[in-house]
């Protein structure tokens, strides 16, 4: 048996009992099959009728982020269904001609049929899943996706408008209760940069040997904004994090960091998702995913849809939220709902591990914060959303 640096990872997180080996789940479409691996906290004791949530991992980080909600399972009342996407932990890597696509060789036509195909594997993922586990349908279902997750959240939201198997149609119409999307990154949304904002990978100041850890500080910082109410760009802090808070890297272990990261080279092209060649595409999914009411219709029991993000997170989430908080305000049943979390960042924090680095491209290693340091506060978020206990 071949060891790559990532299944070793994985098994000594095993052995050191920090993280629980995934199980695979195959999907198949247009005669092709695709295995996504998965972790699941299981019924939660005591209930029977309880709702369960399907989450979307972002960039370079993968299932094992959200580990540290599971003991909170058995509270609220909620099981939690951890999917790994494509080349992560062993989910079915994309081939050529997809990293093609993704890296922009191709056209806007086959971006979006790339992200029609993501959204329809899925969505097949979570109702084999929704089956196999035997997930209640009283409770139902909802699937939530974090910064780069969103990509993927939105594109199960147009899977419903495609040619996907029509029995697996009706099961989701049937089971699917919400779409959650966890702090949203602008290029995420299809929105390009302002004029006028900040990003170190972009600042001419910082010396190319302090790139990466200034990058990943800011990312994981706790920006002290000011008035969020006024909706205006000015009152965010976009370049300085909150000296009087300490990034979770600054915190966390190497095994915390073992746990989480995933170490495959396979999915760093998405670091393409990011590149102003996305941003048409990207508007066309929100438009369709989140805007349209026709879609809305095919999903006949998700009464609305969520937007959960941080008052100390990033600018780049901050402002994009807006943006669709002014479009939602301008509808007459937009069904899109908004939630600011209390204190939280989008990443607590991000850094290049010594543990990763060696013999490889550098490895970035970044946490959400409202899972790591505040599990509670978006298990109580969450569960409210799906009307557990
Ligand atoms: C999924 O498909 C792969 C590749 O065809 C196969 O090796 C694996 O056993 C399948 N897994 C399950 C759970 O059926
Ligand atoms: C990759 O998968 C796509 C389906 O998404 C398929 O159309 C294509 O032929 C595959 N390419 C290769 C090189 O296998
Ligand atoms: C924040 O801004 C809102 C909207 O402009 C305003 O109504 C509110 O009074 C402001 N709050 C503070 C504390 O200044
Ligand atoms: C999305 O919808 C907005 C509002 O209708 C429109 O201005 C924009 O051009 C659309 N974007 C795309 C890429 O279709
Ligand atoms: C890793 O990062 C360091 C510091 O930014 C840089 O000097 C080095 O070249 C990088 N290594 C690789 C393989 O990218």
């Amino acid at each position: 048996m071949k060891f790559s640096p990532s299944r070793l990872l994985t098994v000594l997180a095993v052995a050191t009992g920090i993280a629980a080996l995934p199980q695979s789940f195959n999907v198949t479409h247009h005669a092709r099959s695709v295995t996504f691996t998965y972790e699941d906290s299981g019924v939660p004791a005591g209930y029977k009728d309880y709702p369960t949530t399907f989450v979307i991992h972002g960039y370079l980080f993968h299932s094992g982020t959200f580990r540290k909600l599971t003991p909170l399972a058995d509270d609220y009342g909620l099981r939690l269904v951890y999917i790994n996407r494509r080349g992560y932990q062993g989910s079915t890597p994309y081939n050529s001609t997809e990293v093609n696509t993704l890296q922009g060789a191709t056209s806007l036509t086959d971006r979006t049929a790339f992200m029609n195909t993501e959204g329809v594997l899925l969505a097949l993922a979570v109702d084999g899943l929704t089956q196999l586990l035997k997930l209640p349908s009283k409770g139902g279902v909802s699937v939530l996706g974090w910064s780069l997750g969103t990509n993927f959240a939105l594109a199960f939201m147009a899977s419903m408008d495609s040619d996907m198997n029509s029995a697996a149609k009706t099961r989701l119409q049937n089971s699917v209760r919400s779409v959650i999307i966890l702090d949203p990154p602008n290029s995420a949304l299809g929105i390009a940069d302002p004029p006028g904002s900040y990003h170190p990978a972009t600042d001419p100041t910082i010396p190319g040997t302090e790139k990466n850890f200034i990058f990943f500080r800011w990312l994981s910082g706790y920006f002290k904004h000011g008035n969020l109410s006024t909706r205006n760009f000015a009152v965010l802090e976009q370049v300085n994090p909150d000296p009087q808070r300490a990034a979770t890297l600054d915190r966390m272990t190497g095994l915390d960091l073992i746990a989480i990261s995933e170490v495959a080279d396979g999915p760093r092209v998405e670091g393409a998702f990011a590149a102003p060649f996305w941003l048409d595409t990207l508007a066309d999914l929100v438009n369709r995913s989140i805007f349209d009411p026709d879609l809305r219709a095919h999903w006949p029991k998700i009464e609305q849809n969520w937007i959960l993000y941080g008052d100390s997170t990033n600018w780049n989430v901050i402002w994009p939220v807006w943006k669709m908080q002014e479009r939602t305000e301008a509808m007459k049943k937009p069904r899109l709902g908004f939630e600011l979390l209390k204190g939280a960042n989008h990443f607590v924090s991000a850094g290049v591990s010594p543990f990763l680095g060696i013999g490889r491209s550098n490895t970035s290693i970044c946490i959400l914060q409202a899972m790591w340091d505040q599990p509670k506060l978006l298990m109580q978020r969450v569960a409210k959303i799906q009307g557990a206990r």
